[in-house]
């Protein structure tokens, strides 16, 4: 009997409604869209605005346009896993109420946070329930609703930052397909670079720390993008060597967008032509944990049956990655 292997084989995605410019930016904080778009890639990013609604409103969408497109039966999904940095709330599962709100009766769900790395580490994880036989069908959403801890006085990260979420439907394959290999890391010595300090349980929030602005995402680029460029790249050209991959069997690259000058790095270390990179930051931005799939959710009608692709990630933790994919589908 041949190996049982992970594949995704449906996606779904959804951005909010409200484009935030560049030329808009200029009007909030001391920035102009020529610094913005040469040091960032970015021209514009997706902010949900509606009053109440938090990540499990993206988390929901996405599944939704995935299963419309997909015509699944969402009594049918075993495992619900909602990547994020970002949950509703405190001690409640975004995964749960994700799971309830799309049908998903059948279904046990919980949260997974890594960071900007919470979406690759949950394909690992989503690869191993099927690899082991237990579970048929795993819905894995990416969503992040970064605008509710991103100060808009900060041009250092207002600018960066996104709303959305993306999903894919992993299930067994019996042609080799899907996830081949991964090559996960983390060093806890990045989280002082990237942080939001206050508001989780070490530093309770309080009138004065409020006041001050130290619940909001704070990060000290420079080191952030020195650590991306080295370890996405370098594990990227691992994972590639010790499969035997050159340039030429790559078909894509989905690199988490946070600045398009990292994902250049990244595709130049691996010698990858510019047409075979996957990019969408110039409409999204970076939204941390849902920036993979909706590379996925953007580019599917271009995958092939068969398709080689290397993901990675690099993340707050510091935490990041790479993992090589065999598509399983022509749309
Ligand atoms: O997904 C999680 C991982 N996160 C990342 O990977 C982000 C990694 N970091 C970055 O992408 C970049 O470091 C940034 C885009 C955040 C910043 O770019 P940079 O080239 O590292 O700029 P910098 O912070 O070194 O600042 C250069 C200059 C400074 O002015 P001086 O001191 O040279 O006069 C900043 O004050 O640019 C200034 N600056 C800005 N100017 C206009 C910083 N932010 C802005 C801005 N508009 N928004």
């Amino acid at each position: 009997m041949s190996k049982i292997t992970a594949a995704i084989t449906a996606v779904g995605g959804y951005v909010p409604e409200y484009v935030l410019t560049n030329k808009i930016l200029e009007t909030m904080v001391e920035t102009n869209d020529e610094w913005i778009t040469s040091r960032t890639g970015i021209k514009e990013r997706r902010i949900l605005k509606e009053e109440g609604k938090g990540t499990s409103f993206l988390a929901i969408k996405a599944a939704e346009d995935l299963i419309q497109k997909k015509g699944l039966d969402p009594k049918e999904i075993d495992l619900v896993i909602v990547c994020t940095a970002s949950p509703d709330m405190k001690a409640a599962s975004t995964a749960a109420y994700t799971a309830t709100e799309i049908g998903a009766v059948n279904a046990f769900s919980y949260d997974l946070e890594a960071a900007c790395s919470s979406f690759l580490f949950g394909m690992s994880t989503a690869t191993a329930y099927i690899e082991a036989g237990r579970y048929k069908k795993i819905l894995l959403i990416g969503a992040d609703k970064n605008s509710s801890f991103i100060n808009y006085k900060d041009r250092a990260t207002c600018i960066i930052f996104g709303d959305g979420a993306g999903a894919v439907l992993f299930e067994p394959n019996e042609e080799g397909l899907g996830l081949q290999d991964e090559l996960l890391r983390s060093n806890g010595e990045g989280r002082e670079f990237l942080q939001a300090t206050y508001g989780g349980s070490s530093y309770p929030i309080t009138k004065d720390t409020f006041n001050e602005g130290k619940h909001y995402v704070f990060q000290d680029g420079k080191t952030v993008f020195k650590n991306a460029v080295f370890n996405m790249a370098d594990v990227s050209e691992r994972i590639m060597k010790r499969n035997n991959l050159t340039n030429d069997d790559i078909a894509w690259l989905a690199a988490h967008q946070a600045n398009k000058r990292i994902i250049d790095a990244t595709a130049n270390r691996i010698e990858l032509e510019e047409d075979k990179v996957m990019i969408n930051i110039q409409r999204y931005g970076n939204t941390t944990s849902a920036t993979l799939p909706l590379l996925l959710f953007d580019y599917e009608s271009q995958l092939k049956k068969g398709d080689k692709i290397i993901f990675a990630a690099f993340g707050g933790g510091f935490t990041w990655g790479s993992i090589y994919l065999k598509w399983a589908y022509n749309s």
